[in-house]
């Protein structure tokens, strides 16, 4: 099937980016197209961008075979690329919002029978069928936010069948064509299991969950929260060597409340991603930069804590430091509204929203490839046809309409989807 999108207004496509750093991330002339042409999409790829008039008398003759939309001079941005979230758990940890405002920390809330321990609890109570309409509602949500695809993690189950039982519930939803696409991680490391000490339940980790999540073979990267009271750094690099040597890719959550050394791990392990760094030392990000490693910024959490900093998003802009931005969607910070993000990360940190939509697509797509392989976060020859269709004729405003989202619809795989009702 061939789809002709005309009259496009400005198009966003990062043709040709693989990773973009530091101004190049800014750069309008290079990576926005003028209004005016037309996009091309057979089978689920885009074809061809070519100017709207040229397309609308080659296509003339073809009409009966061909699906044509007018975008009326609406801005075209690729699909989002949520490159971390929590995308399975039940239950609620609203009540969690006044211990924070009376100041309790993130670790104090734990010790108090809330946090991830609460979240387990519940998941593991919760039926499968349960876990997956959950599931689907939330990718709903995403979708509806202009995310085509998203990297999803275990890690409310801490025991081995949880753990396999919330990985096989993903690869379900995987399946479903009218929903992003999905890339899944197995974090069984994401805190102690309820009622077991620290060295016993790593050891567990090792000899039962992760032997069990190589042979269910679903799950594409590994990930540990490497923080201070979590998972020590020696800890989690046991764990992540033992899952690279199964055979998965790995990634890393690093220094969220404090700096805990886990830049240099992730460093030397040569992660693909090391996500949060919020407090991160400056010689742990050169090296992490060196190393080649993507910094994940997961701007959700420190607004739901109520931090009153940001992480050092122009240091990365000006040092030309990889890195890409996502929503960490989890029961302590709902959302999946990438957009919405953005509009935190231009409207009070500063950032360019060129940067901010690049460090949301091109960037996040190179750590969170897309399961048939093609290309994605890009609008260009061969990729995946995945965008989204803004409201507005200005591409700026995909970050400046937070609570509402900008996109009147969003192309999946080649497939339109209105976001009118
Ligand atoms: O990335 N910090 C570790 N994991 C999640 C939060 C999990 C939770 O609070 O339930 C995160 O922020
Ligand atoms: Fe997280």
């Amino acid at each position: 099937m061939r789809r002709v999108l005309l009259d496009a207004g400005p198009i966003v496509h990062f043709a040709g980016a693989g990773v973009l750093s530091g101004q190049d991330m800014c750069d309008v002339e290079t990576h926005v197209s003028p209004a005016g042409c037309a996009i091309i999409v057979e089978d689920g790829k885009i074809s061809s961008v070519i100017e709207s008039a040229v397309a609308d008398d080659e296509f003339q003759s073809t009409r009966e075979e061909t699906e044509v939309y007018s975008l009326q001079g609406s801005a075209v941005i690729p699909g989002l690329v949520d490159s971390h979230t929590h995308l399975l758990w039940a239950g609620d940890r609203s009540q969690e919002v006044r211990w924070k405002q009376a100041g309790i920390s993130y670790a104090d809330i734990a010790k108090r029978g809330g946090g991830i321990g609460h979240t387990v609890r519940s998941t593991r109570a919760a039926s499968s069928e349960e876990l997956a309409i959950d599931g689907i509602s939330r990718m709903e949500s995403a979708l509806a936010n202009g995310t085509t695809h998203l990297e999803a993690k275990s890690g409310y189950g801490l025991d081995t069948v949880t753990e396999c039982r919330l990985i096989e519930i993903m690869d379900n939803l995987a399946h479903h064509h009218s929903l992003p696409s999905l890339d899944i991680t197995w974090l069984g490391a994401h805190d102690v299991a309820p009622g077991m000490e620290r060295s016993e339940y790593v050891e567990q980790i090792l000899s039962e969950q992760l032997p069990a999540i190589l042979e269910q073979d679903l799950a594409r990267s590994a990930d540990v929260f490497c923080e201070p009271g979590w998972f020590s750094c020696e800890e989690s690099e046991d764990i992540l060597k033992a899952a690279r040597t199964g055979g998965l890719d790995l990634r890393i959550h690093i220094d969220e409340f404090k700096d805990g050394g886990g830049g240099e791990l992730a460093a030397e392990l040569k992660v693909q991603s090391a996500d949060h760094a919020h407090y991160t030392s400056e010689e742990s990000r050169q090296k992490m930069h060196n190393a080649n490693v993507n910094t994940g910024f997961l701007p959700g959490t420190p607004y739901s804590q109520g931090e009153k900093n940001w992480p050092p998003f122009k240091k990365y802009l000006s040092e030309s430091w990889n890195w890409s931005f996502a929503s960490d969607f989890n029961p302590n910070c709902q959302t999946l509204s990438l957009p919405f993000l953005a509009s935190v990360l231009v409207q009070r940190a500063g950032v360019d929203p060129l940067a901010a939509l690049a460090a949301a697509t091109c960037n996040p797509a190179q750590t969170t490839p897309h399961p048939s392989g093609d290309r994605h976060g890009v609008i260009e020859e061969g990729a995946i046809a995945n965008l989204n269709i803004l409201e507005s004729e200005t591409w700026e405003n995909w970050c400046l309409r937070p609570g509402h989202s900008p996109f009147a619809a969003t192309m999946l795989e080649g497939t339109m989807i209105s976001h009118k009702k």
